[in-house]
């Protein structure tokens, strides 16, 4: 029996400094699919499928969302709303005795940064194609191969595009949680929800279309192996954010009457109906023009301009495809940086403008090295074997995250009293909800056990595929 007193931050904790936090039940929703949502959905669950075997790998992601993504997602609310502190000190302070645990929150801080490192040099890419898909549109000049490798390799434009991302991230960021991260997430969720109806539409009443329905959604599981498994499981912490504190410090601005676990199962079957849009947005293109689906880290980038030009009205979708990807980038790039922010205002005394741009700046030096690594400046630079886009992407999401998750579910379903946090996971119902013990049993014994599974089976230490 672990004693009932922990998970319990002393009330000077609590009302230490006023906190900034959501104003309202929707404002916490849509910060949290803001920042759920982004180019996970629309650049890497494409990519990773196409490049994994289609639908083999989303059956594998789907259960890992429900699984592991979901009880994960809880336990950072739960634990972030309770302790109502950055996450380092949310995981410092919440087993008594063990302050160790901060440790998740340090590992968040790399992670964070580790992301923004390449996120910024794709979101700099999706605002670079909104200039050049409008362009386009004016000029009739098609986007090829041609125009991404021109991008993407080379040197200023992508560090151009990639400093007018953070700046601007860091900016929403400077102006405040909920006057900044939840007003511009609330009011661009439905637009790109809308947009990408549209090109779903669009996508889906093309000949051949079916074929790509079919690779999305008929699954042949001779295609999972070792590396399918952790690719699943990491894109599903990277999807939700999860694994690094990103939602501990939104659990921590989630106002009391937020129900956490409706809210935490809604964000997740958001993010999932997005991410599955993408595809049916994609593939179906895709296969109706004879496109390959396995294009790798440049599918949105090559591929959609290519198939979209051949059908009626095409450079319009193009461009309406990549103002929604931008959109998308926003709320989840806001929420990388608020990691480092929340720690460096209320531990290290800075004031949020100073804290956002001391953030940018670290994240911007790592973000130069991606950047430069897919251009000749860097390209032959290697360590592990890889370039340091591919390191930072590879070290968070299949390492870092899924690792970050094993420990925040030892920390909540193991170390933490039972009573205190489902106290906190029911807050807002009279009697314990139905799903209070499956849920509990969850994050208890299959998270933790799965994500053990899946890491050890990468490493050959076991074998299950
Ligand atoms: N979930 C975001 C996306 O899909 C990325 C992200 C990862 C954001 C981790 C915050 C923390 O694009």
């Amino acid at each position: 029996m672990t004693p009932d007193v922990q998970l319990n931050p002393s009330a000077a904790v609590r009302t230490e400094a006023r906190r900034d936090a959501f104003a309202s039940n929707l404002g916490a929703f849509a910060a949290t699919v803001g920042s759920a949502i982004g180019l996970g959905n629309i650049w890497k669950f494409p990519y990773l499928t196409g490049s994994n075997g289609g639908a083999a790998f989303v059956l594998t992601y789907l259960l890992a969302v429900a699984l592991v993504g979901v009880p994960v997602m809880v336990v950072e609310h739960a634990i972030g709303r309770r302790m109502r502190l950055d996450a380092v000190r949310a995981y410092g302070r919440a087993v008594p005795g063990q302050p160790f645990w901060a440790a998740i929150g340090w590992a968040g801080f790399v992670s964070a940064v580790f992301i923004m490192a390449f996120y910024t040099d794709v979101a700099g890419w999706v605002f670079a194609y909104v200039f050049k898909s409008a362009a386009a549109l004016r000029t009739g000049a098609p986007l090829t191969s041609a125009t991404f490798g021109a991008l993407a390799g080379g040197t200023w434009e992508p560090l151009l595009w990639q400093a007018l991302v953070t700046v601007l991230t860091c900016w929403i960021i400077a102006t405040g949680v909920s006057k900044g991260i939840e007003r511009v997430t609330k009011t661009l969720m439905p637009v790109l929800f809308t947009l990408l109806l549209v090109c779903d539409v669009r996508a889906l009443t093309l000949p051949g279309a079916a074929h790509g329905v079919a690779y999305l959604f008929r699954p042949d599981l001779s295609k999972l192996t070792a590396s399918v498994l952790l690719a699943a499981l990491g894109l599903a912490f990277f999807k939700l954010s999860l694994g690094m504190g990103t939602m501990t410090t939104y659990g921590s601005y989630l106002p009391d009457q937020t129900r956490i676990v409706p809210n935490a199962a809604r964000v997740a079957l958001a993010d999932t109906l997005v991410s599955l849009l993408a595809g049916l947005a994609i593939f179906p293109t895709v296969f109706a023009f004879g496109g390959t689906p396995a294009g790798g880290p440049g599918l949105l980038f090559n591929t959609i301009p290519l198939v979209f030009s051949r059908m009626p009205a095409g450079g319009l979708f193009t461009f309406l495809f990549f103002v929604l990807s931008a959109i998308a980038t926003i709320g989840a790039m806001v929420s990388l940086m608020e990691v480092p922010v929340a720690w460096f205002v209320e531990k290290g005394h800075l004031r949020r403008p100073a804290a956002a741009i001391v953030t940018a700046a670290i994240m911007f030096a790592l973000g130069v090295l991606a950047t430069l690594s897919q251009s000749p400046v860097l390209a032959d630079v290697k360590l592990f074997g890889k370039t340091f886009f591919d390191l930072f992407d590879f070290a968070s999401s299949n390492v870092l995250l899924p690792v970050g998750g094993v420990a925040i579910a030892i920390v909540g379903g193991w170390l933490v009293s039972r009573r205190s946090f489902v106290e906190e996971m029911d807050r807002g119902y009279a009697s314990a909800p139905r799903y209070e013990r499956p849920l509990y049993a969850l994050i208890r014994y299959v998270a933790p056990v799965l994500i053990l599974l899946i890491l050890l089976n990468s490493l050959g230490v076991i074998r299950l595929a």
